[in-house]
């Protein structure tokens, strides 16, 4: 007899690690008591006991099974006590919910990657997924911006000092709106990075998440680029309550967010109100 998940019921996670990412950023690391798998860019929602929850992408590997990362920034009540906890603290996970980024429908092609912020969470999770099989994909390019270089998350994967980046296959491409005396990289918003592609755009896919300015600039700046509408897939952040369509607070036009995406492609919602907010 199969069991049926129950959607409602959050599973009991220990945080096993936790990482100070910038002054408003962390990175926690969480144990499941069950087995969650998930696809990069779909999302689950984290339970704090007594208080409430709040839906967060996972920003690990989506091949290890036992572990979930979440990088998660103090905003309000959810997060700030998720913030306040350390190592040994349990947390309610449920999910994944929605759809995340189409991998096979990507092979053979160059991959445009545009993130800002905590934006960049959904963006590791299909980095490392890409990476795994590289061999599927001609080409990745990461753009990355932060305000500040204390503003930058995942240092070490950024900064290309991660030892599995091969040059020929990836590139990664860093900048911050205010440099300090210590920033020897790019300053500028993260579309001053986003030209000289190399890019044969017809076989090409762009991805774009971040804070709603930056993603609109960013789309913005590969429809400009020539970028097909239907090749631009946006992470689309709308207020969500139950995660699995029920409630409405997610609307979009006719779609619903957390269940046609949060990943959708641009020539879907370019029409929709406030796609941006
Ligand atoms: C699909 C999805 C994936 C997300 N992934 C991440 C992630 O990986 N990391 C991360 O840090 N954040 C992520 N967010 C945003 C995160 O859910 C909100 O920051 C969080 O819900 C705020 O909860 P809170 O109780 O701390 O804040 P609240 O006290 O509820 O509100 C504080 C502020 O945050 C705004 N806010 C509240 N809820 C949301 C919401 N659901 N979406 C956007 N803004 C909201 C409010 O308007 C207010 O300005 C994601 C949101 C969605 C919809
Ligand atoms: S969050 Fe409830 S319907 Fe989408």
């Amino acid at each position: 007899m199969s069991v049926v998940k129950n959607v409602y019921r959050p599973i009991t996670a220990e945080i096993l690690d936790v990482v100070t990412e910038t002054p408003t950023i962390k990175t926690f690391t969480v144990g499941p008591k069950e087995d969650i798998g998930f696809k990069a860019g779909e999302f689950m929602e984290l339970t704090v006991p007594g208080l409430g929850e709040a839906p967060f992408t996972p920003s690990s590997s989506p091949s290890v099974k036992d572990k979930i990362d979440f990088t998660i920034m103090n905003v309000g009540k959810v997060t700030d006590a998720i913030h306040h906890m350390d190592k040994g603290a349990t947390v309610g996970v449920r999910g994944p919910f929605g759809a995340g980024y189409p991998l096979d429908a990507w092979k053979g092609k160059e991959i445009l990657i545009v993130g800002g912020g905590v934006g960049g969470a959904p963006l590791r999770a299909l980095f490392l997924a890409l990476v795994e099989r590289l061999d599927d994909f001609k080409r990745i390019l990461y753009c990355y911006g932060a305000k500040t270089p204390e503003d930058l998350v995942y240092k070490e994967l950024l900064m290309n000092k991660w030892p599995k980046l091969d040059p020929k296959k990836i590139e990664m491409r860093v900048t911050v709106d205010e440099g300090d005396s210590s920033w020897k990289g790019n300053v500028g918003v993260v579309t001053t990075v986003v030209k000289d592609l190399g890019m044969d755009l017809a076989n090409s896919i762009g991805v774009v998440c971040g804070p709603p300015v930056m993603m609109k600039f960013g789309t913005f700046s590969l429809v400009e680029l020539g970028f097909p509408h239907n090749a631009i897939y946006l992470s689309m952040e709308k207020n969500m309550s139950c995660g699995i369509g029920k409630c409405g607070h997610c609307m979009l036009g006719e779609f619903m967010v957390c269940q046609d995406g949060p990943v959708m492609t641009y020539d879907k919602v370019k029409d929709k109100p406030a796609i941006w907010e």
